[in-house]
């Protein structure tokens, strides 16, 4: 009815889509997971729901993560920070598999369930099982007062407020921010962090939401090539280290809301397989920022281009090697390696958000889709 209409368009906020606000709400909710946490200019942060168990995070055998979607592509994420700056082996698992196969659990673990929703039944499920081994479990979860973080032993909300779009995105980044900030508080208090890395990178990572701010100012370029490939029928998209679960969570957005096939893939196992998809019809979605593996992803996009494929690549910020050889370019800001997931996984929600507008999709309930998944 009316009422309810005019109630919806408050709180859209003057936005088109709640996808759409969600995205734009980004530089705002990270400040918001980071508030009270992150004190960089006095070296401090703070997780207080990490506190009790700092002991047993510190001197844990491994770190089992758990989760499904993209909270899971977080979790991946994750699987780089922990072990770059705390040098802890880390597991990173969908909690449908995990849950099922008999995992080898022992109280030296230490266990990390992701879930927006916190409600999703296959990451509880793991939790509970975990648990009666004698994990240790951690919470990292949106909503307030959920099923999850009540079933752990502790937690950090990731606080990006309400998400209403089926398809994740503020808080994804939010989950990363979570876990940016548990793996340098860990590494610094391992030791695996010297006191002025550690610094530079809570400096660091307080610049993000304003590098954030500058990313989501790419919306019309994004828009434009959006129009150019929405009628394709695939999408693929590459990335190495850090950049791999950018490429799976592009991907993903992309499927969920305007049902176009898309893979996301590492960029160099591209040659075991996806190498053979590739032609004059395919777009590749390069995210080759300049990191560590610049110079390989370079050398990938080489590979594509010679087979006619259309190349669209998320670059930092100034980038002319790549500019020279793709189609189109998204310059992002510059930031710490560890952290660009935060920052190019924004010009990838832009484009599947305007590919299923343009496709008149229904972008915030996409068909076949749930927000929160309560059934197995
Ligand atoms: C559903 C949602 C996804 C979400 C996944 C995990 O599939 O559509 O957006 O990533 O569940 O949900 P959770 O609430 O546990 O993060």
């Amino acid at each position: 009815n009316q009422l309810e209409m005019e109630l919806e368009a408050i709180e859209k906020g003057g936005y088109e889509h709640f996808m759409l606000k969600e995205i734009n709400e980004q530089p705002r909710s990270i400040a918001d997971c980071m508030r009270g946490r992150l004190d960089a200019k006095n070296g401090r942060l703070v997780l207080g729901g990490l506190r009790d168990y700092m002991n047993k995070f510190q001197n844990a055998d491994r770190i089992i993560i758990t989760a499904c979607g993209t909270s899971w592509h977080a979790g991946l994420v994750a699987e780089y920070l922990f072990e770059e700056f705390a040098r802890i082996p880390v597991e990173v698992e969908y909690a449908s598999e995990f849950r099922y196969r008999n995992p080898v659990i022992s109280e030296k673990d230490f266990v990390i369930a992701i879930s927006q929703s916190g409600e999703t039944a296959d990451t509880l499920a793991a939790i509970e099982l975990a648990k009666s081994k004698g994990a240790t479990i951690f919470g990292v979860c949106n909503v307030v007062g959920s099923s999850i973080p009540r079933a752990t032993h502790a937690g950090s909300y990731t606080h990006a407020g309400p998400e209403i779009g089926v398809a994740s995105t503020k808080a994804f980044t939010a989950q990363i921010s979570v876990l940016t900030m548990m793996a340098l508080k860990l590494g610094y208090q391992r030791g695996t962090l010297s006191e002025t890395r550690y610094m530079h990178l809570l400096n660091e990572l307080a610049t993000i939401p304003s590098k954030v701010e500058r990313a989501l100012k790419l919306d019309s370029k994004v828009k434009a090539i959006a129009a150019e490939y929405k009628d394709s029928r695939n999408f693929l998209y590459l990335g190495r280290g850090y950049n791999f679960p950018v490429a799976l969570e592009g991907a993903l957005k992309l499927k969920e809301i305007s049902y176009i096939h898309a893979e996301g893939y590492p960029a160099a196992e591209m040659k075991h397989g996806p190498i053979a998809l590739i032609d004059q019809e395919m777009p590749v979605v390069f995210i080759a920022t300049k990191d560590s593996s610049y110079e390989k992803v370079v050398s990938n996009i080489q590979e594509v281009k010679a087979r006619k494929g259309k190349i669209i690549a998320v670059v930092t910020e100034g980038d002319t090697t790549v500019r020279g050889l793709a189609d189109h370019v998204i310059e992002i800001p510059e930031t710490e390696e560890a952290f660009v997931p935060l920052i190019a996984v924004v010009p990838l929600q832009q484009l599947s958000y305007h590919i299923a507008v343009m496709r008149g999709c229904n972008v915030d309930q996409p068909r076949n889709l749930a927000k929160s998944v309560t059934v197995e």
